[in-house]
């Protein structure tokens, strides 16, 4: 029988892609059927050659059999607006070219492979319209590689791990990634490019995590669902964007935003939606003070909540979050999570009565839901459980999912594979009908999907300060906002000023407390200390804690260095103001800050510094507070303690 396609199309191509201003390139290649890509700027090369196709199970592999038979071109120079976040404006401008790709022979599969070149970063994906023989089908593999040199730096964080993303960074080469690694990956090119390989849009596929293959590339390793496939979907069918950011230096490499680009403007209105900041019925659990469960010391009382709720107005704080009020904290609350009851509280919290008088007291709560990762129970109860906290007026829940693998469907999968990412999206989608924000602990990575979702304020999804007290050095927080922050914003439970408490010792210093709440965006931001420790022995420095916003106009990395140190300054969304945060590892520096950024006119800076004897093991509370008038055409020199930083905030008088 004659087919058009045995005779039609192209199998040898080579094609340049160029973003806007010509200097990123991907050069797109069909050789001998097989389809691959590589990447340069300014003409040296970042990506080498590199193979992509699939595994589809019970048929060929799909990538080396085919020929192009149409190519699409498209630009678009568009600025996106985004409703919170770390910058109003996003820019979305790229080139883009789509290979339309059919098989040579039998059964003449076709898929598409959409390429976008921004002048910070190269993506594509991978698009399978539904076909004869073909409409659902279960991936076995995705074979797409990232060639690197060897000699590449990486700083990597494991992945299958029971304690999922919640691990140190540690500094190695490329060379050595024959474990998976978590996206997003920070790279260092021998060339001097810094690079993260991450994606966008996760929706209903494994999460892609990365190791070397037998050719000594990086290439994708899907998660595996429990049934050792990568994913059952159907047809039409596109993967997330792979993403490469591009940047000339660190922290060049902390603004690129091409991640919330590639996901979708939403499809509703969410004006409803506010960032928040919020103490908690919380860390006083962590220092022994309050249990999660019933009994003597039980935290989530509502004589507690009441008592939190006055302290929140007191504070100038808008929000409140109460953990272990509900049914199912007693005895190993890891191992009994089986049994949690989201719609029933412990005979001591009248959750009712407490929300009554949070409206009362303009205190928005924040409900709690740990799932430990019983996905079973938690979605029979979905739907009851965001219509109670909604009908007591509360708009925002913090997730959990402790655990080390998930129970879906009677069997244990990874928090990362396919049916994981799945069920996360289904409680933001839930979420957003009930007009409910979320928090999301132990939470799928970031991929951008709050663009289209904006009720998904925040994620934790790294070691936070709940490791504080011997896991947590210094330098970590100095490796964040090159690596897990890339990925959007983190509740990173900042602000714990009572760093010498025999439980918790925190390996910081009181001001780097404050200056997290810069250097560590996030659309939901926790105070995280007990109340009385900011009233009664730290009211100077909770000033600062109050006045930083949560939802930022314009940020601007000032300087910094992977897991050494970050300085960055933030303009308030709704104000004039402008705030910059600093830290920095073990090592002490000394930071000259130009000003050249701010508006004109002069601003008052209160700053808030390590003393010269400042450190965060043996000194933690020396802090210097100063006032000065300041203009741009000023600077600022600032010390930085070992586990220091600072925090600056700059008011329009
Ligand atoms: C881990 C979360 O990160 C933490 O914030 C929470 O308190 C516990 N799980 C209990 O839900
Ligand atoms: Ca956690």
């Amino acid at each position: 029988m004659f087919k058009w396609a045995n005779w039609f199309g192209r199998n040898e191509v080579e094609k340049d892609i160029l973003s806007p201003n010509g200097q990123i390139k991907c050069h797109f290649m069909l050789k001998s059927g097989q389809i691959s890509y590589s990447v340069y700027k300014n003409d040296k090369l970042i990506i080498k050659p590199s193979f992509l196709g699939f595994l589809i199970c019970g048929e060929a592999p799909l990538g080396n059999n085919l020929k192009l038979i149409r190519e699409q071109k498209k630009k678009s120079d568009e600025i996106i607006e985004m409703p919170w976040g770390e910058d109003r404006f996003i820019k979305n401008n790229y080139t883009e070219t789509a290979f339309y790709l059919t098989e040579n022979k039998e059964p003449h599969r076709i898929i598409t492979l959409r390429f976008r070149v921004f002048d910070n970063g190269v993506a594509f994906r991978y698009e399978i319209p539904p076909q004869p023989k073909f409409q659902q089908i279960t991936i076995q593999d995705e074979l797409t590689e990232f060639n690197l040199d060897l000699n590449t730096i990486a700083w990597k964080i494991p992945a299958y791990q029971p304690d999922r993303y919640e691990y140190n960074y540690e500094k190695s080469i490329v060379y050595d990634l024959k474990n998976s690694v978590h996206t997003p990956l920070t790279l260092k090119t021998p060339n001097g490019f810094y690079l993260a390989i991450h994606e966008a849009a996760l929706y209903d596929y494994g999460s892609m995590t990365i190791k070397l293959n037998d050719r000594y590339a990086l290439k994708s390793d899907i998660t595996p669902l429990s049934d050792g496939t990568k994913a059952h979907v159907g047809l039409p069918f596109q993967t997330p964007w792979r993403l490469i950011m591009i940047a000339d230096s660190a922290i060049e490499l902390t603004t690129n935003r091409i991640m919330y680009a590639l996901n979708d403007a939403p499809t509703s209105d969410f004006s409803w939606v506010k960032t928040l900041k919020f103490i908690g019925i919380w860390w006083a659990m962590y220092v022994g003070e309050w249990t999660w469960a019933p009994g003597e010391r039980h935290g989530a009382t509502t004589e507690h909540a009441k008592e939190y709720i006055n302290a929140a107005v007191r504070l100038g704080i808008s929000g409140l979050l109460i953990e272990g009020w509900n049914e199912g904290w007693e005895g190993d609350w890891l191992e009994n999570g089986i049994n949690n009851k989201f719609t029933v509280a412990t005979p001591d919290f009248n959750l009712e009565e407490v929300a009554r008088y949070a409206d009362a007291h303009q205190i928005e709560l924040v409900g709690h839901h740990e799932t430990v990762g019983f996905i079973d129970n938690y979605e029979n109860q979905l739907e009851a459980a965001y219509n109670y906290y909604a009908a007591n007026h509360i708009h925002y829940i913090k997730t959990g999912y402790a655990g080390s693998t998930m129970l879906i469907n009677g069997r244990r999968e990874f928090h990362h594979s396919q049916l994981g990412v799945k069920h996360y999206q289904k409680t933001v989608e839930l979420a957003a009908k009930k007009h409910i924000c979320l928090d999301i602990h132990e939470p799928i990575k970031g991929t951008g999907i709050e663009r289209t979702w904006p009720n998904l304020l925040s994620r934790e999804g790294a070691r936070g300060q709940e490791y504080e007290g011997g896991a947590l050095s210094p330098s970590h927080a100095c490796y964040l906002p090159y690596t897990r922050l890339l990925a959007g914003g983190m509740d990173y439970t900042s602000g714990i000023l009572d760093l010498a408490n025999s439980v918790k010792r925190m390996a910081t210093t009181l001001s780097r407390q404050l200056a997290y709440f810069v250097t560590i965006y996030s659309g939901m931001q926790m105070a995280a200390d007990r109340p009385f420790i900011y009233e009664d022995r730290f009211p100077k420095e909770f000033d600062f804690i109050r006045q930083v916003p949560t939802n930022f106009a314009r940020t601007i990395p000032l300087a910094g260095e992977i897991g050494e140190y970050y300085v960055v300054a933030r303009k308030d969304r709704d104000s004039e103001d402008w705030f910059i945060g600093g830290v920095t590892d073990e090592t002490s520096r000394r930071i000259h800050i130009g000003l050249d950024f701010l508006d004109s006119g002069a601003y008052e800076a209160t700053i808030y510094a390590d003393s010269d004897n400042a450190h965060y093991r043996d000194e933690p509370f020396g802090i210097i507070h100063q006032n000065k008038h300041v203009g741009r055409n000023e600077s600022l020199d600032l010390y930085m303690a070992p586990g220091g930083g600072f925090a600056i905030r700059l008011k329009k008088p």
